[in-house]
């Protein structure tokens, strides 16, 4: 059964890891990151943008495939389904679809906006037992189409927002979507610093997850960080799987062209990405 995320993310903070949300964006990606969780016996949170959810055919659709998971995998870690970045309307269509989890993010309204839409939401939330995620600040570089240009996020705004009762919060601290380029200076220690004092218990949360050095997510989870959202790694390693596996030649050799062979190498390298950020972010042997 999908679980919000409150509880796994009060005991992540309490305990000095973060639990990583993994964007989906078919069957193979779902069945890679709840296997790897399951298997390292780790809470995880399948992060589902509005662009990935009209991509799998819907909320419902999604919701579907995920539960008929849980159950035939036999998935008994702590699973969270979360929209991304979702608007207002699409936050109400995933509450409505079975979601666990919603992200609202009115980054991009002026913060008395944000602040209204976001109660709004959380009464809608608490009364469901959902969790949700707001934002402020809003993260830079590209995802679905739409490019933030990766501020800071304003503590004060922030503690703001968290006393409307959200279950955790994105704050902006420099960090952004996609690549980091060569020039990127770096996460915000600062910034992620004053947040915490001001919000205290809340856990935060850290987009970008892809790219940011070892050092980076290990600071950022001693001052705060909760939940880190990892989506572009899991695309490269899939595609760099793939590629490989064309390149040799191998789809032309038998029945090579199957696709439960041909999204094989895709399916064991997202596998591996999951795992490896798992064991960086402190998540293993933490379902409990
Ligand atoms: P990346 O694609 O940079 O890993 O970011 C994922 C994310 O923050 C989703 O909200």
């Amino acid at each position: 059964m999908l679980v919000s995320a409150k509880e796994m993310l009060t005991k992540a903070k309490a305990g000095h890891y973060a639990v990583g949300q993994f964007n989906i964006n078919n069957l193979e990606w779902t069945k890679a990151v709840l296997l790897t969780a399951q298997e390292l016996n780790s809470p995880v949170i399948l992060g589902v943008s509005e662009g990935a959810g009209k991509y799998m055919c819907g909320y419902k659709t999604i919701v579907g495939m995920v539960n008929g998971m849980l159950e035939e995998l036999n998935i008994t870690v702590p699973v969270a389904l979360h929209l991304d970045h979702g608007s207002y309307e699409g936050a109400k269509k995933c509450i409505e679809a079975g979601f666990s989890s919603v992200m609202f993010d009115g980054s991009h309204y002026p913060i008395e906006e944000n602040i209204e839409k976001t109660k709004e939401l959380v009464s809608i939330c608490n009364e469901k037992g959902l969790s949700i995620e707001a934002e402020v600040g809003s993260i830079g570089g590209e995802e679905d189409g739409v490019i933030g240009r990766g501020e800071c996020a304003d503590p004060d705004e922030c503690k703001q927002i968290a006393d409307l009762g959200v279950t955790m919060l994105a704050a902006g601290i420099g960090n952004i979507h996609g690549k980091y380029p060569a020039n990127w200076e770096g996460l915000s220690f600062e910034t992620l610093d004053a947040v915490q004092q001001k919000t205290g218990d809340m856990p935060l949360v850290l987009h970008g997850g892809t790219g940011i050095p070892e050092d980076m997510i290990k600071k950022a989870i001693s001052l705060g960080v909760a939940k880190i959202n990892v989506n572009t790694e899991c695309q490269l390693s899939f595609a760099a799987a793939t590629r490989k596996y064309v390149e040799a030649g191998k789809d032309l050799e038998g029945k090579g062209f199957d696709p439960r062979k041909l999204l094989a190498p895709g399916f064991e390298a997202i596998k591996a990405t999951v795992k490896e950020k798992m064991e960086l972010f402190g998540s293993v042997d933490k379902a409990n």
